[in-house]
């Protein structure tokens, strides 16, 4: 009988340091090599704040400029976040801002202009171990995953942001996420979508992206 072994399946995993702190994740994160997506991109963006940070924002995956910069949320959906922000009184310093994963995925159009790629479930999953440690070394009190990737990939697949965006839930057991108090996690849209949207609903859109940030706002105040 022959036995083969079972495709290794793509993970973080084994990059993970024995310190869990931040700055010796972000150094082990620059070597990883948990899923394709190393290959291309220019480095690994890993997540920006200080440990005790009461609100950890989760976007999906770096842009081009964040790509270039190596800190998330730089680029023209960084800026609009940081707007509604603002006006949902939340200061950048109560933040810790990272994404589900941490290398740009994108395909090249006539050569040159780098064109975002969703990442696949796979990806996603692949990448997590590192969000779930980041989680663990900033403690925070509330978690805005900003658009699907990022509540999927912590409140599972099955999620809708459209269906519950703005409300209060947990993170289930089996994400593995090891903290005390757990957080609370609140679900809206990806700042680029509410950037895409050029039509009369655009105002809307962005009022309703700030509401929700105010809820997340008020669960952490209420905590
Ligand atoms: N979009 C994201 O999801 N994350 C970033 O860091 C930038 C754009
Ligand atoms: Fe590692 Fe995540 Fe980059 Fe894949 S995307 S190589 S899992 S850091």
């Amino acid at each position: 009988m022959t036995l083969t072994s079972p495709a290794k399946s793509a993970s973080a995993a084994r990059y993970l340091p024995h310190d869990r702190g931040l700055e010796s994740l972000k150094s082990a994160a620059d070597r990883c090599h948990g899923c394709p997506l190393y290959a291309d991109a220019t480095q690994t963006v890993f997540g920006h704040g200080p440990a005790g940070a009461p609100i950890m924002l989760v976007g999906e995956q770096p842009g081009d400029q964040e790509d270039r910069a190596g800190l998330p949320f730089v680029g023209p959906a960084g800026r609009l976040l940081a707007r509604a922000l603002d006006e949902a009184d939340i200061h950048p310093t109560l933040t810790y801002q990272t994404n589900a994963v941490k290398h740009f995925k994108f395909t090249r159009k006539g050569g040159k202009r780098r064109i975002h790629q969703k990442p696949s479930r796979t990806e996603v999953v692949a990448c997590r171990p590192w969000l779930i440690a980041e989680i663990e070394a900033v403690r925070p009190q509330v978690i805005v995953c900003l658009g699907a990737t990022a509540a999927q990939s912590l409140l599972g697949p099955a999620f809708r942001v459209s269906a519950q965006r703005g409300e209060a839930v947990g993170l289930p057991q089996d994400v593995g996420v090891d903290v005390a108090p757990e957080p609370i996690v609140v679900a809206t849209v990806h700042p680029s979508s509410v950037l895409r949207d050029r039509s009369e609903s655009h105002d809307e859109a962005y009022r309703l992206f700030v509401d929700d940030l105010r809820s997340a706002r008020k669960a952490y105040s209420a905590s």
